[in-house]
């Protein structure tokens, strides 16, 4: 049962800025409270109740799909993209996560549980190493389809879900989460970077041509459309990422391309593993022979 009082701040779980697209809409805001409750009262490991979903917000998904598949199909990577082909996401219904989990676990172990919104980068890293995803479960506001300031069902289910079901990307997820547990903050700071360049906005060679890895990119038309052309497209090199400052809020300008899919995975999980992130072996890369580090794992 639920106090009086708290029932107030359930109501006001969330907080929109006054550029959010959805600031002055008074039914998105209350929408975006009611479907906050579902994480607000989660307990991680129970079966992730359902977000009821209004017919325009189904509609909103029905839209971005539409747009992002042939966009996926001329500019995602093979490995991902066979993924979708085998893991299909609804075209006129936004999945819930249970949907989700049901696929994913079996595959990899990985699964969604829901968050309120944006998490900090030590709690949200730190769940990977336990094979959580924290997820979103709202959608972005109607008004502007292509656009959200904060990650949605779209970014989390277009863009997460099927790369989650690789092995070697879930592995990689925690790896990453393993570390955040033994990191002070400069070294999760460089933790965090190599999540955005590579699991976010990672690139990587495929048949001569740049193709997309990360999830922020495969949910994202306009950064999808203009890998090639918009970004400065940079040499694959882990310790460089890990120094590379990014802004959430914009167009990425400059983006890493990894010689392979299986490169740009392997490689990262051998430079987790091996510590490259830790302050003592970052002040020891005094030569650029020192940066040369352990052959990365291989993937069978
Ligand atoms: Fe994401």
């Amino acid at each position: 049962m639920v106090s009086t009082c708290q029932s107030a701040e359930i109501r006001s779980l969330v907080e929109l800025s006054p550029d959010h697209p959805g600031f002055l809409d008074v039914a998105y805001r209350e929408r975006r409270n009611e479907i906050a409750q579902i994480a607000y009262r989660y307990v991680s490991g129970e079966p992730v109740p359902a977000a009821v979903y209004t017919a325009e917000e189904h509609a909103t998904w029905c839209q971005i799909l539409a747009l992002l598949r042939p966009q996926h199909e001329e500019h995602v990577c093979e490995p991902i993209l066979e993924l979708q082909r085998k893991l299909p996401l609804p075209r006129y219904q936004i999945p819930q996560l249970s949907f989700v989990n049901e696929r994913l676990e079996p595959r990899t172990g990985m699964r969604m549980e829901p968050v309120m919104g944006l998490v900090n980068i030590r709690t949200f890293l730190s769940c990977l190493a336990s094979c959580v995803f924290p997820s979103t479960q709202y959608i972005r506001h109607h008004s502007r389809p292509l656009y959200t300031p904060e990650p949605d069902v779209v970014h989390e289910l277009i863009g997460h879900m099927a790369s989650l079901a690789h092995p070697h990307v879930a592995e990689a997820n925690r790896w990453l989460g393993r570390a955040v547990l033994d990191a002070n903050d400069t070294e999760l700071q460089r933790l965090e970077y190599v999540y955005w360049y590579v699991l976010e906005f990672g690139l990587c060679e495929q048949g001569g041509q740049v193709k997309a890895v990360g999830a922020g990119l495969l949910s994202s038309a306009g950064e999808l459309s203009a890998i090639t052309k918009g970004p400065v497209l940079m040499d694959w090199d882990l310790d460089r990422i890990a120094r590379t400052s990014y802004d959430p809020t914009c167009e990425q300008p400059v983006l890493f391309v990894a010689p392979s899919f299986d490169r740009l995975l392997s490689e990262t999980i051998a430079w987790i593993r091996r510590g490259a992130w830790r302050d003592s072996a970052v002040q020891a890369l005094s030569s650029p022979e020192e940066a040369i580090a352990e052959a990365p794992v291989a993937l069978g």
